[in-house]
């Protein structure tokens, strides 16, 4: 995939009644600058028509080999495609293409790709769950083939249950992740990098974080000390949930601990746990730490909290000055996390953010260093937050800091590229250790 062209995209669509949800999936890619073509299957086009697929594209779309001839179709879209999504891929379309069919324009398609194929199954819990199709998932994905596993859910007309695709917004998320993490052909490094490869790089997809379980914390804890009131942070979550799917594009199972963070979880995320207060972000961390590769502390947990959490919300009173509210520090976990890490079985890495300002003491660098210094942590990712930036921004800038002197500078992104700049680095660490 060239940096200077959009990701070309092909979205196969199969023939089933989430095929309508596959319109908005194409609106969602659009929009967020990829260049994409549509493929649908005849059955496909009983539910969306083409003209549909036209108008949101932009583009002419067919669905047999014998249109555009010429041009040679299936062969020039699977050249020259960085992604296909086949959303959704009905246990038909599976089957198929577990088989090597090439029978029309989708199906020849996916013989031609040599990119990453990403196939999304939509379908009823039955067949979802027949041996048949489950056989033609292990197929594909023995081939490296990517299969996301469908959502719980209402499916057609009343039922319920498994089979569902997953939304449209994780569908693209997900799929974004897997670009990210796709070599850059060619690219001399990564041929020449054995070490990667042993890693764990399958085909042009990244999965160097297979076999590992990475704990990541986001959001930002809130202290009560009335009913109704509480210390909190301006921290979105955002970061961290960008970790977490990045993580999971790249073959981690994944633990979240969301501290106040009201967004969707990301999809392929095996377990997020909800916490308030710093002592709950305390306590489920370190409790999932202990099975964790790596440990990742995005979130900002509140330093200080009220001594007294009173059960009655504080009044005005015109008789009386405003109150005032003690604190006591809370602890730092990861501190402890460091300094307990000889305790637990797997040999962990621990990474911390800083969320730094410039002052008359240090520049935001200088402060992240000695931060680093006394932490004790392997990695630490410092943004410069003066005048709010970042909370809640979709992008990012930051250093990351290594603990024998190496910094490595992200200049503005996107907060999920930032997050495979991390997992990168964190991913290094374990091939060199
Ligand atoms: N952190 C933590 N427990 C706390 C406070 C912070 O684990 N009670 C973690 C954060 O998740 C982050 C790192 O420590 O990964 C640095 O957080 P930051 O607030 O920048 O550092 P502090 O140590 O609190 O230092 P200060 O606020 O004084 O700059």
């Amino acid at each position: 995939m060239s940096s200077a062209q959009p990701p070309h995209v092909v979205l196969g669509v199969s023939g089933g009644i989430a095929a309508y949800k596959a319109c908005e999936l194409l609106r969602l890619f659009t929009e967020s600058g990829h260049d994409v073509t549509v493929v649908p299957t005849a059955a496909a086009l009983k539910f969306v028509g083409a003209v549909t697929w036209e108008a949101l594209s932009g583009k002419p779309v067919s669905s047999d080999v014998f249109s555009q001839v010429p041009g040679v179709q299936h062969v020039r879209l699977g050249r020259e495609a960085d992604l296909v999504v086949v959303a959704p891929a009905t246990a038909d379309l599976l089957a198929k293409a577990a088989h090597g069919f090439a029978d029309d324009l989708l199906t020849s398609t996916l013989l031609t790709a040599t990119c990453p194929i990403i196939f999304v199954p939509a379908m009823h819990t039955e067949m979802w769950e027949h041996a048949a199709t489950q056989h033609n998932v292990e197929t594909l994905r023995s081939r490296g083939s990517i299969v996301m596993e469908p959502a719980y859910g209402r499916l057609t007309g009343v039922d319920t249950g498994l089979g569902r695709l997953p939304e449209p917004v994780q569908i693209l998320e997900f799929a974004g992740n897997v670009l990210r993490s796709t070599a850059v052909r060619p690219d001399p490094e990564f041929e020449a990098d054995s070490a990667l490869a042993a890693a764990g790089w399958r085909g042009s997809v990244r999965h160097d974080l297979s076999g590992r379980r990475v704990v990541i914390s986001a959001g930002g804890t809130r202290e009560p000390f009335d009913p109704v009131r509480f210390l909190g942070n301006r921290s979105s979550g955002k970061q961290g949930f960008a970790l977490a799917a990045a993580a999971v594009a790249r073959n981690a199972d994944v633990c979240l601990v969301a501290a106040n963070v009201s967004l969707p979880t990301p999809y392929g995320v095996s377990e997020r746990v909800d916490v308030t207060t710093t002592e709950e972000l305390r306590r489920a961390v370190t409790v999932h730490a202990d099975s964790a590769h790596a440990v990742v502390m995005a979130a900002a947990p509140a330093d200080f909290r009220p001594a007294t959490v009173l059960d009655h919300k504080i009044k005005k009173d015109p008789d009386h000055p405003a109150p005032t509210i003690d604190l006591v520090e809370n602890p730092d976990i990861l501190a402890e996390l460091v300094a307990t890490r000889d305790r637990r079985p797997l040999e962990q890495i621990l990474v911390g953010f800083a969320a730094e300002t410039g002052d008359a003491r240090g520049s935001v660098l200088e402060h992240a260093r000695d931060k680093l210094a006394h932490k004790g942590c392997d990695l630490l990712v410092v943004n410069d937050v003066s005048g709010g930036r970042v909370f809640g921004a979709d992008d990012n800038q930051a250093v990351i800091l290594g603990r024998h002197g190496f910094e490595r500078e992200f200049a503005r992104g996107s907060k999920a590229d930032l997050a495979h700049a991390i997992w990168d680095e964190v991913s290094s660490l374990w091939v060199t250790r």
